[in-house]
């Protein structure tokens, strides 16, 4: 048997309750329970609904990643659990959880950065992260370049969205072509039918005046008020709407604009390698179009499969075992859940 660390990762940031278990760097279990259908009628996720479903979903998913990846939680050497940035209530549901057991079981515990786990998952696929590379961070909450330094120790933000993130976008277009919540997997097959190059909107913060303030920074909001304006505009005029071709040419403009900035990142620091993470790297087309540029400028492109792109507990537990790795301090059980938390800030220490 290997002697490597057992770690249990609870996630809990926004809708998905996940329970994630890894030995080392090897993925045991993924254990996924999602209240999204909860809030699909609201065309958003709510809060005090997800901090609710959590509640309940907790202790069964727990049981069921256990029974799935055949231990039992005295196996358990440390636990891993989102301390932030997320929904407050729907974190403590997770630290609560994870304080409780690792004292139950007198074992550590490390309190993680969500946005950290989007990046470092990738290590459960693809190996160790390289010494240097560029994060592209892209979820429903955020989109942020990133340059990750030192085994994932040192992450330093180079540029994120001024307004709308990413996935925030695809959610708030998708409810304007009646596509269901979350919007983004109903855009990306929608958009398979359809034409990327059939209506040319805006690429934010492309042009060569916002470059020098902006180079690495996002704007997704006055896409999604074009989309908007083209829409009310072939409305009003009686036209019928080719959902899929507005759906392909607003994907396009957002993973023009995502790769770009990306594989420009990586040019301007001399990084060799790109690390897509976060809901919307499952796009698929977010995907391929990274692969092609990627390859043309000679970079080493790395995106986790799809599940493991949306948020997971296993992202956590590969987190918490690479601190354990580095021999990181554990967590104090004073250690706050942080709404607001900076990705520089890959583990919460304690209460100060
Ligand atoms: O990382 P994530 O699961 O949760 C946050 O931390 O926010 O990201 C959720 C976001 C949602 O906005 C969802 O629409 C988007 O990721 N998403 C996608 C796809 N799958 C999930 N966006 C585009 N294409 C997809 N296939
Ligand atoms: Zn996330």
């Amino acid at each position: 048997m290997s002697s490597e660390p057992l770690v249990l990762g609870i996630e809990t940031s926004c809708d998905e309750t996940g329970v994630g278990i890894v030995r080392g760097s090897t993925l045991l279990v993924d254990a996924v329970a999602s209240s999204v259908e909860e809030h699909a009628r609201f065309g958003g996720v709510v809060p005090e609904v997800a901090s609710r479903a959590h509640l309940e979903a907790m202790v069964p998913t727990i049981e069921r990643a256990c029974s799935e990846a055949g231990v039992s939680l005295s196996d358990i050497d440390a636990f891993a659990v989102t301390a932030g940035p997320g929904l407050a209530g729907a974190l403590l549901v997770g630290t609560a959880s994870a304080k409780a057991l690792a004292v139950a079981l007198g074992k550590p515990i490390y309190a993680v950065n969500h946005l950290a786990g989007h990046v470092v998952v990738d290590e459960l696929e693809h190996g160790p992260l390289p010494e240097s590379a560029i994060g592209l961070l892209v979820s429903g909450g955020h989109s942020s370049l990133l340059l990750v330094h030192d085994d994932a120790q040192d992450i330093t933000p180079l540029g994120a969205t001024l307004d709308d993130a990413a996935g925030e976008a695809f959610d708030k277009v998708a409810r304007l072509l009646d596509l269901p919540f979350p919007g983004g997997p109903h855009i990306d097959r929608v958009a398979r039918e359809g034409n990327g190059a059939a209506i040319a909107f805006p690429r934010g913060l492309t042009a060569s005046h916002d470059r020098e303030e902006h180079e690495f920074d996002f704007s997704f909001s006055g896409l999604k008020t074009s989309v908007a304006r083209w829409v009310a505009k072939e409305q009003a005029a009686g036209t019928s709407i080719n959902v899929a071709d507005v759906a392909a040419s607003f994907q396009e403009a957002v993973v023009d604009v995502l790769t770009r900035k990306a594989v420009a990142a990586c040019v301007a620091h001399d990084a060799q390698h790109l690390v897509i993470g976060g809901g919307v790297a499952a796009n698929s087309r977010l995907r391929a179009l990274a692969q092609e540029r990627c390859d043309a400028a000679g970079i080493t492109l790395r995106v986790p499969s799809p599940r493991l792109c949306t948020d997971n507990g296993a992202m956590i537990a590969a987190v918490g075992a690479k601190l354990v790795r580095q021999g990181a301090q554990p967590s104090t059980l004073d250690f706050p859940t942080t709404s607001v938390l900076p990705v520089s800030t890959v583990v919460v220490r304690d209460a100060g």
